[in-house]
């Protein structure tokens, strides 16, 4: 079994949690695709869907599933996203396509935020995975300052890459992250940061881990 079987099978088992007649949140990255494509077999049994990306809204369109704007949304039933690492305690690290900032709108929005892994991305500690950072581009090097002065890790501009919001990226190389929510926390006061990809003080209600061995889930 492939990594992207692992992928597929568990956007497969996150169908469970779409209920008849909802709007839909989906995320960004290829196991989110994968869930685009599982929900297209269900197309007709729910009442839309609300994209955390140019690039899901595109796939979701291209199945013929209506994209519904975010802010005519009070409330989405399920949200179904990636991650980049995970650990037990359904704490993420997400990212790493940049999308970020709407995913953490999306979640926060969501009544049950389902989040798609397979086993390579759970680890003990988050931040092997460099933490992305979504920054207004002004604000690019008063940022990275600060993680070098007062938080520590190594911040990286992801050169040639603007989020759907016209901002750029910092990737922050090697973070132990002991506390994810005192750091999200923190992060969330740093003026110029749009958005940290720290997902732990609105976690996943559910996390599906795909392995070798089966589905796991997590709750
Ligand atoms: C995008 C994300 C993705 O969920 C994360 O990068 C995982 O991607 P993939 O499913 O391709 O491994 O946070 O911003």
């Amino acid at each position: 079994m492939t990594q992207d079987d692992m992928k597929k099978a568990a956007a497969k088992a996150a169908l469970e949690y779409v209920t008849v007649g909802s709007i839909v949140g989906v995320g960004t990255g290829s196991t989110a695709n994968h869930f685009i494509d599982c929900l297209a077999t269900i197309k007709g049994r729910i009442d839309g869907a609300v994209a955390s990306s140019l690039e899901t809204a595109t796939r979701l369109k291209k199945h013929g599933i209506e994209v519904i704007d975010m802010n005519m949304v009070d409330v989405m039933a399920v949200y179904v996203d990636g991650a980049d690492e995970a650990t037990r305690y359904l704490h993420l690290i997400k990212g790493g396509g940049g999308a970020l900032t709407r995913e953490k709108i999306a979640a926060a929005l969501s009544t049950k935020f389902v989040c798609i892994v397979d086993e390579s991305k759970m680890v003990d500690v988050l931040g092997d995975f460099p933490l992305p950072v979504e920054v207004i581009p002004m604000a690019r090097s008063y940022v990275a300052r600060h993680f070098v002065k007062h938080l520590g890790g190594e911040p990286v501009y992801r050169t040639g890459f603007t989020t759907d919001n016209g901002n750029v990226i910092l990737d922050i190389y090697g973070l132990s992250i002991m506390e994810p929510v005192k750091l999200e926390t923190e992060l969330n006061h740093v003026t110029g940061i749009v958005t940290n990809g720290l997902f732990a003080r609105r976690a996943p209600d559910v996390l599906i881990v795909s392995g070798k061995n089966g589905i796991q889930t997590l709750t």
